[in-house]
């Protein structure tokens, strides 16, 4: 099996990531931050060092400004539900997955307004257009880092000026970029930064974080046992407390922390490298087919290692179907979520397949899949 559909989940994971799961859950599978025994500091205190791995690895000055959820999905929501009141404007991107669109959509139902800025059919945004949508009562900005569909990177460095500038909230989604690219909350003036454990962080699947700016206040989705004051009827304000209502995913979160420390270890940029790498020569080989169609930048200094594609007017869920059956090759096909994306890049009828490469495919992974597609081109 090859598998190309780590924009989704990546897989497999390191080897440290299954033994972190395993030691956890065989040998101190306590419930961290409620009981004082020993296995129960140890959950906690195994917790606490992935909250520091994320900082190391994001340029983060407090451990406890990062929350743990379930997934970007979850932080997303807590971020834009957390803070946009009534009476307030939201500007976001025609490159959103629906985890940004849905909760700012569902907002208009409580009068938070919004404007969706139209990015080029590669999907880049224009930073002029961001200006022109400023208006007075506007209270974030919410931006991908890269398209889930095209790679398509944002000018988050940019983008983060321009939201300091004008007092603005800069909410970052870094599904596709976080473990892969060189992400520095205080360089890029990113205020809140959402991410999901279980793709570039290589983490297992349920975990995920939203980092929050020291100072802002936000409000808490849920409520409940927190471990702390618990004399208290009411929730507490400390973070991350507050926003961690419930028993967490201790070996989820410790398998996350070994994939940051394996990370770590190879170093983000020699894994942004060997990324970059098959993605450039991916690109190199589908040019030459032609009948394939490549959509996005098409050039893999600007964009994530993810290639969306379509051979002629097929199907792109037939595509992916004889991909799968015929030659075992993993990738997504349809919308992925993301439907103005595809309006943006003219797909939204045929969708497209996407290819997502990570960080354990090799250059054999991505020869077999050009020859697949070949060999698919002259059958139809
Ligand atoms: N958001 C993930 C994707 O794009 C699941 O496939």
């Amino acid at each position: 099996m090859i598998y190309l559909d780590n924009a989704a989940t990546s897989f497999p994971k390191p080897e440290a990531v299954y033994k972190a799961v395993d030691k956890c859950f065989r040998e101190f599978g306590a419930n961290p931050g409620r009981s004082g025994h020993k296995l129960a500091l140890e959950a906690g205190r195994a917790i606490y060092e992935t909250r520091e791995l994320i900082c190391q690895l994001f340029n983060i000055d407090n451990p406890m400004q990062i929350i743990f959820t379930s997934n970007a999905t979850d932080s997303l929501n807590l971020a834009i539900k957390g803070i946009l009141k009534n009476g307030d404007h939201v500007i976001t991107s025609s490159m959103e997955h629906n985890s940004v669109i849905r909760p700012i959509k569902t907002l208009e139902e409580i009068g938070v307004e919004n404007t969706v800025v139209q990015c080029d059919k590669q999907g880049f945004i224009d930073v002029k257009d961001i200006v022109k949508a400023i208006k007075e009562n506007t209270k974030m900005i919410a931006i991908t880092h890269a398209s889930n569909v095209t790679g398509t990177v944002m000018p988050i460095d940019e983008i983060g000026k321009l939201a300091k500038e004008n007092n603005l909230i800069l909410l970052v989604d870094a599904a596709q970029t976080a473990g892969v690219y060189d992400i520095d909350v205080k360089k890029m003036n990113i205020d809140m930064l959402a991410f999901p454990g279980h793709k570039g962080l290589m983490g297992p699947q349920g975990t995920g974080g939203l980092y929050i700016r020291e100072g802002i206040d936000m409000r808490q989705m849920k409520e409940g046992g927190t471990g702390s004051k618990s004399e208290s009827l009411y929730q507490p304000e400390i973070v991350p407390d507050r926003y961690e209502s419930g028993t967490p995913n201790t070996p989820g979160i410790v398998g996350l922390g070994a994939g940051i420390k394996f990370i770590i270890e190879k170093g983000i940029e020699n894994i942004r490298k060997h990324e970059e790498y098959l993605t450039d020569y991916m690109l190199n080989e589908l040019k030459k087919i032609d009948m394939v169609n490549i959509y996005g930048p098409q050039d893999a200094k600007k964009q994530a290692s993810v290639i969306s594609i379509n051979i002629g007017d097929l199907d792109s869920s037939e595509l992916s179907f004889i991909l799968d059956k015929a030659f075992d090759i993993a990738v997504r096909s349809g919308l992925h979520c993301a439907p103005l994306a595809h309006k943006t890049i003219g797909t939204f009828e045929q969708g497209t397949v996407r290819f997502s490469i990570g960080y354990f495919n090799t250059k054999e992974d991505i020869d077999q899949s050009i020859e697949a597609i070949k060999k698919i081109c002259e059958e139809i």
